[in-house]
């Protein structure tokens, strides 16, 4: 008798383990059931907006590492201005900068539509639009970890504070990285992330105009739109193949020509110099690491089970 009711009592126990545990962790099948649709269509508005614009694969894969960075991927960027959202849009780095809100905007609407209820989470959507970015641009394709809620606050300070400035050296390009609990290799494997995209003169003048590991015949050719005064949101492409996810970013690190202090610095001081080398050379070991660095990067604090809320607009609290 009593050993049955201490049996009993420990399937309870592990019941409630399980349950807890299954609460507090992403799953890729979240949406199997509740909505089956919602993965095809994310991916569809993607790869529309991604053809009717490359670039925008870029900044939406951007938009989900500046979530994810500030109090964990839970939407916050989103969030628009009001008496009480300082928001995250306003920070130095998004500022002028991050870009691909209309988009996520559709796919909210489409996946709301497809769905036939407001199901899934603007962080998830973030998530999943930044895999799809990645596939449509022809990188690495991996399963999205699904079940974020999203956040009914936004903080622009930390934005301000805890996502990396292209003016880092390595050491504080590591720190911020371990803050989130990411190691130096996903440092390096996510920085990867530069393959594609652009970025504002503004980011890089210091670097092309006074710095010394910098290949001279490459530095004149981003001066040319690049000028010493003025033209601060003058774009150049972060890698030579700015629409295609490749190891070009890599390979050109290791001939000095990385166009922002921060990329550089990956080469250019010692511990992860080895990293960057290999990637240049082994296109399977860049992708395989970047996308085990996206899964880790999107499991960074998620608001899960009845934390936050599933916003109806992504721009504002419920
Ligand atoms: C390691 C520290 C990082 C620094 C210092 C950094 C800094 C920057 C800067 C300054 C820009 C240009 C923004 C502008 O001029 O408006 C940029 C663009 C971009 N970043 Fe990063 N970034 C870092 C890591 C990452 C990571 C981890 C990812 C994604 C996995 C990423 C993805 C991108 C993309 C895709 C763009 C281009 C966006 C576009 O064209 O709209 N970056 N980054
Ligand atoms: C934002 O983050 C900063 C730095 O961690 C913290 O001091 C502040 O209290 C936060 N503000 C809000 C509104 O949560
Ligand atoms: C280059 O460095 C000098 C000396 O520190 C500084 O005065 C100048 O503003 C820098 N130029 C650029 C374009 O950053």
């Amino acid at each position: 008798m009593a050993s049955s009711s201490l049996f009993h009592l420990c399937v309870f126990v592990m019941c409630l383990v399980t349950i807890t545990a299954s609460s507090a962790s992403l799953s890729p099948n979240y949406y199997d059931y509740t909505c089956p649709k919602a993965l095809p269509t994310i991916k569809r508005v993607v790869e529309a907006a991604v053809q009717q614009e490359r670039r925008m694969g870029a900044s939406l894969l951007r938009l989900h590492f500046h979530d994810c960075f500030v109090n964990g991927c839970d939407a916050s960027i989103l969030l628009d201005a009001t008496s009480n959202i300082d928001s995250e849009k306003n920070a130095l780095p998004n500022a002028n900068s991050a870009r691909g809100f209309k988009v996520i905007d559709q796919i909210k609407y489409e996946v709301d539509k497809a769905c036939g209820a407001p199901v899934v989470s603007c962080a998830d959507i973030l998530a999943v639009a930044a895999r799809d970015s990645v596939v449509a641009l022809g990188g690495p394709k991996w399963n999205v970890q699904l079940g974020r809620r999203d956040s009914t606050t936004a903080n622009r300070t930390l934005a301000d504070n805890d996502i990396p400035s292209p003016f880092m050296d390595l050491p504080a390009l590591i720190s911020t990285f371990q803050k989130q609990g990411l190691n130096t290799k996903d440092l390096v494997a996510l920085s990867g992330g530069h393959t594609i995209g652009f970025a504002q003169c503004f980011t890089f003048r210091e670097r092309i105009y006074n710095e010394t590991n910098i290949d001279s015949s490459f530095a004149s050719q981003r001066q040319a739109t690049c000028p010493i005064n003025g033209g601060n949101s003058n774009l150049s492409p972060l890698d030579p193949t700015s629409a295609k996810f490749d190891v070009a970013y890599f390979t050109n690190l290791v001939k000095q020509k990385g166009l922002l202090h921060s990329d550089q610095a990956l080469y250019s001081s010692g511990s992860t110099s080895e990293l960057v080398k290999s990637y240049s050379k082994n296109a399977d070991a860049f992708w395989k690491d970047f996308a085990k660095s996206m899964v880790k990067m999107g499991n960074i604090k998620p608001l899960t089970g009845k934390q936050g809320q599933i916003r109806l607009n992504c721009r504002k609290v419920n």
